[in-house]
């Protein structure tokens, strides 16, 4: 009898922990499932996300699933994803299939968007009015798309603000490929063979980019100076030890309320080339950065300019993904002209994936916390910081001047 009264208690706890086994599997099937995809586009070392990053991720009621070997360009090998929680997938298509919310870095090329789920979330740079072919994939297949470049600068968005993360990278690989450029000393010498003088390099554009280089510049003991368009950066760039060049040409209303610089006319332009052109004939190396959002970057350094640099001077064209400051830059190339070398590398961020990688893992996953809520999506239209970077949702194009392209009237 006692016996069969300890079996029966037995059976009970057997059934009730199987019981809850269920439920706990029940609980992991229901939870939303986030995917880091192997990026494909050439050149691209970086992952969108980073072991570190993994466990938090999980923290928000969530899967992390990565695909085999996303990382390891970067040098995050597959073990060190699974170790923080994730489970690596072997195949990209059932990556992208499983899939309720994709973490990118580059947007997608046509066949990763054709592999996204339907309704599914992604988050990554998208440039939209450059891809519109893959803004149309995502509008059919009704994903919420958010692109990290339009994410608003708002103090509430700095730690989400991956074209600032990405820039810093991008301004402090410029210099050292400069300096490896250049067949000179970056600092000051004075030993018994002799003194040299300390490298000129002349930046163009302090935005975040260019106030990075200035500051490794400056680091390597180079005599640095910088111009930009907006005058309110003077007191920025003479902070890091860097003179500011002041031209005899003023632009009319330089900045907008975002803090970015303004388009400027065809002739203010020509002027501005001819006045830096005098800044640069005096400089080892110029690294040019200057953007203007939306638009081509400007020509600051002509021909006539690099022809009157010294030659084995270098420059460092950081704009080349817009076309390039300088007239003589061949996008994803380095050449020589007239002595000079010109770089115009792009995706500098990738020459130094682990760190890049690891900012935007920091970038991505604070964007993603905001559109959770209890594990599940919760996407606030009215909630600025969510609704700047929504470029599709259920099957429509939310950004503007995305939406006025692919309806054939261009937003000025
Ligand atoms: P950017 O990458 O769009 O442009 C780089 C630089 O080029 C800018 O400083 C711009 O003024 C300059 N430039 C454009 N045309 C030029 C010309 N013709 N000649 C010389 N320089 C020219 O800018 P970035 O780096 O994204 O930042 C721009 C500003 O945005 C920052 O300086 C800052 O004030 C603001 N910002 C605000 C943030 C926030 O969270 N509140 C975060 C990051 C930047």
């Amino acid at each position: 009898m006692a016996e069969s009264s300890q079996t029966n208690t037995t059976i009970m706890s057997f059934s009730k922990t199987l019981a809850l086994g269920k439920e706990i599997l029940k609980q992991e099937q229901e939870k939303m499932i986030v995917g880091v995809p192997k990026e494909t586009a050439e050149r691209e070392k970086r992952v969108a996300v980073v072991p570190d990053s993994i466990s938090k991720i999980t923290g928000a009621g969530v899967q992390v699933i990565v695909e085999s070997r996303a990382g390891e360009e970067a040098g995050y090998i597959d073990s060190a994803f699974t170790q923080k929680g994730a489970t690596i997938v072997e195949k990209m298509g059932s990556l992208y299939s499983q899939s309720d919310i994709v973490l990118k870095v580059q947007p997608p090329n046509i066949s990763e968007a054709s592999m996204l789920k339907e309704g599914c979330v992604l988050i990554s740079f998208l440039y939209p009015s450059s891809n519109l072919e893959i803004i149309k994939r995502l509008k059919e297949k009704k994903v919420t798309s958010f692109a990290m470049e339009l994410m608003p600068r708002i103090s509430r968005a700095q730690s989400m603000d991956a074209l600032s993360s990405q820039a810093t990278v991008a301004g402090y690989k410029s210099v050292l490929l400069a300096a490896d450029s250049l067949p000179k000393f970056f600092p000051l010498l004075m030993t018994a063979a002799g003194t040299i003088s300390p490298a000129r390099v002349f930046v163009i554009g302090a935005g975040v980019a260019g106030l990075q280089a200035i500051a490794v510049a400056r680091r390597l003991g180079a005599v640095v100076e910088a111009y930009d368009v907006r005058p309110v950066v003077k007191e920025q760039i003479e902070s890091l030890g860097a003179k500011f060049v002041q031209l005899s040409v003023t632009a009319q209303d330089a900045q907008t309320a975002g803090g970015y610089a303004k388009a400027q006319s065809e002739d203010f332009y020509k002027k501005q080339q001819e006045l830096l052109a005098e800044h640069a004939k005096a400089s080892d190396v110029v690294i040019t950065t200057a953007l203007v959002p939306g638009q081509r970057a400007p020509i600051l350094v002509s021909e006539e300019a690099v022809k009157g640099m010294r030659p084995s001077s270098v420059i460092v064209d950081l704009a080349a993904e817009q076309g390039g400051n300088c007239a003589l830059t061949e996008p994803g190339r380095t050449v020589t002209k007239y002595g000079v070398t010109i770089h115009g590398l792009l995706n500098l961020p990738s020459m130094v994936a682990p760190q890049a990688s690891q900012f935007f893992s920091r970038n991505v996953t604070t964007f993603l916390f905001a559109i959770l809520k209890d594990g599940k999506l919760n996407v606030d239209l009215a909630d600025e910081l969510i609704r700047s970077p929504l470029v599709t949702k259920e099957g429509e194009v939310l950004h503007e001047a995305t939406r006025k392209v692919l309806n054939g009237t261009r937003s000025s």
